[in-house]
């Protein structure tokens, strides 16, 4: 079974088994006492349950189970114990139960739930303020419950300063854990990871401004210049249906500009904003500019107003596919139409004949490749060599299918893949954010295009296309032939940072969220990661929450060197955004080669909104003063 499933899984028997123990409690109370044992012996089978599926799951990691065998286990352990003490035998002899052997009922239930609610709500890694309040709301419950149950105690009991009795002290000891439990959920977290490296050298305040960090004034021996002006503005666009879109554009149109240029061009960016209130930025996606460049509102620049402009300058040194979109309010922006394609191509490779950008959006919950939901059909003869740029500029994962030919991948995220195989009836599965090169030569009979599922772009006609939903994913991880790489999972790093992701309750931009975290926080209190120029750098990415993080480091194509622990095999995988799905642990590494201030984010925009993004900073570099930027 799959990490993902399994913790699932163990969401599910979870809530059972608070019912379950619940449930009996009630019961019992009714004095219906041969159903509560059914009750009962149902709990004990989940609680044996839970316990299993822990221990599969801790195999898988710690981060999977950290909080369960800390926290849930512990209580559910200590209160079924009590049960047993306190309702086994009088369970089984029938009759009515005493009060406190109801309770002892009750409070496993309370422990199953406190695990569960632990687990969702706090996550990883566990607080000792999430833990102290675990306890004490399970000891609060069983102390209501128990006065509920229980008769009134007589009254010289009740008299004040009386001797201390068990419920006194389980009162005192709750309220104890619960303020202590709330008072340490305020204690502020630190402001940087060094992931075990070297501390800051460079008072974070003092260091060159990123502002500095520009990119290069001349194209590379024989390169042109490219100048381009863009426009942000907002236009009504219709798709090629005729279907009329309420849109933000680049130059009023969907997507913006395509923007291309010869590798060594310098390439040279005015960005004015007519009328974007929020404001607008350009980030380019995959590229590694200087950090000045990036085009991050509140980090490398102040968001540029409406009225305002910015110009952006880079060398295309990077041959490939490409996007540039807004980096503001960017789970908005970009979803209605702020972003276009950048592809560069090689100053010495012969063109291929038929070469198709391809980038697949979702306009209001309608499909399009560029501005066209319906089916391209562009022209290709037979023989041609095609290639084929997809690009996923969506927040969710898209699933391609090529039928009619074999393939090749070239490319993913713009990076070449060496010595790609051919392959035929795989599917290709397109993190949010990500890039493929598809190429092949043109058979002599039609070759289909699909987007989930769905013909988007046919070639040589029409003609029958299979159900390409059940052919196996292509895996990147495991494709093309080996080549050099500069580190491995041997490699000694000069930091390791880990990024555990999940939701739970956290702060999002000074607000309390059922948020997307990292490491229990939410943007922009997750402590930013510290690196110096020339650090190997090493990220795992655990993903312990039900949804895909499309994750992404802006300045640096990462290398990845595993998945759940295998290493990666074939060509060397270099990318810039990966899909980490439920319950995986990726392994990626880079070398901190690009100076700057650069986000790092879960690419599933409106995720990277509710938390999911943090910055690594070089040390030595300040990132521009806080402004009111929103990602
Ligand atoms: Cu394409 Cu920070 O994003
Ligand atoms: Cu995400």
């Amino acid at each position: 079974m799959s990490t993902g499933q399994l913790v699932v899984l163990d969401h599910v028997v979870a809530v059972l088994t608070a019912a379950l123990w619940l449930a009996a409690g009630a019961v019992a109370a009714a004095g219906r006492t041969r159903v509560a044992l059914g009750l009962a012996a149902g709990g004990v089978l989940a609680v044996a349950g839970r316990l299993t599926l822990v221990a599969v799951l801790a195999d898988r990691g710690w981060w999977f189970v950290q909080e369960k065998v800390l926290v849930g286990v512990p209580l559910l352990v200590v209160t079924v114990a009590a049960a047993a003490v306190l309702a086994g035998r009088p369970l089984l002899r029938g009759g009515d139960l005493p009060p406190a052997a109801v309770t002892s009922l009750f409070a496993v239930g309370y422990a199953a739930l406190a695990g569960f609610v632990v687990t969702y709500v706090g996550g990883y890694p566990l607080t000792w303020s999430v833990a102290l309040l675990a306890v004490a709301g399970v000891a609060g419950a069983v102390l209501v419950t128990a006065q509920a149950v229980v008769a009134p105690p007589p009254a010289e009991r009740q008299t004040a300063g009386g001797p201390l009795t068990r419920r006194r002290f389980l009162g005192v000891a709750a309220a104890g854990a619960g303020a202590a439990g709330i008072g340490l959920a305020f204690v502020r977290a630190p402001s940087a990871d060094a992931g075990g490296g070297a501390a800051a050298v460079h008072p974070a305040e003092h260091g060159t401004p990123v502002t500095d960090l520009r990119g290069p004034t001349t194209p590379a021996a024989g390169g042109a210049v490219q100048t381009y002006s863009v426009t942000a503005r907002r236009s009504a666009v219709a798709l090629t249906s005729g279907r009329e879109i309420d849109a933000w554009t680049f130059d009023g149109r969907l997507p913006g500009p395509p923007l291309t240029a010869v590798q060594g061009d310098l390439v040279e960016v005015t960005l004015r904003n007519e009328d974007i209130d929020d404001g607008v930025t350009i980030h380019w996606h995959g590229y590694d500019v200087a950090c000045g460049e990036d085009g991050a509102p509140g980090t490398t620049q102040d968001v540029v107003a409406a009225g305002a402009e910015f110009g952006y300058r880079f060398r295309a040194d990077q041959a490939g596919t490409f996007w540039y979109h807004t980096h503001q309010v960017s789970h908005i922006g970009v979803r209605r139409g702020l972003f276009g394609t950048l592809v560069v191509t090689p100053r010495d490779a012969t063109p291929d004949d038929v070469d198709l950008v391809l980038p697949v959006h979702t306009y209001d919950g309608v499909l399009a490749i560029g501005d066209d939901d319906g089916v391209l059909a562009p022209d290709a003869a037979r023989g041609a060599s095609v290639r084929l740029r997809l690009l996923n500029t969506d927040s969710e994962p898209h699933r391609f299918g090529l039928a009619g030919t074999a393939f090749r991948l070239a490319a993913v995220d713009g990076r070449d893949v060496h010595d790609p195989g051919e392959a035929s009836e795989r599917a290709l599965r397109l993190p949010a954010g990500g890039r493929y090169d598809v190429t092949f030569a043109m058979p002599d009979r039609p070759v289909a295009l699909t987007v989930d599922g769905e013909v988007r772009l046919r070639l040589g006609g029409d003609g029958d296309v299979p159900d390409t939903g059940g052919w196996p994913e292509l895996d990147p991880l495991h494709y093309g032939g080996p080549d050099d790489v500069p580190f491995t999972l041997d490699t000694d790093y000069d930091r390791h940072f880990t990024m555990v992701l999940d939701r739970g309750a956290a702060m999002v931009d000074g607000r309390p969220a059922f948020a997307q975290t990292v490491n229990g926080r939410g943007h922009p209190s997750i402590p930013e990661q510290l690196v110096a120029e020339g650090d190997l750098v090493r990220f795992t990415v655990v993903n312990r929450s039900l949804e895909t993080h499309p994750w992404h480091l802006h300045g640096h194509g990462v290398l990845v060197l595993a998945r759940d622990g295998r290493a990666a095999t074939g060509s060397p995988l270099w990318v810039d955004t990966f899909d980490v799905r439920p319950g995986e642990v990726w392994d990626v590494a880079f070398e901190a080669a690009n100076p700057g201030v650069w986000m790092n984010h879960c690419h599933n925009l409106p995720h990277a909104e509710q938390g999911m993004m943090l910055r690594l900073r070089y040390d030595g570099v300040t990132a521009v003063a806080g402004s009111h930027a929103r990602h």
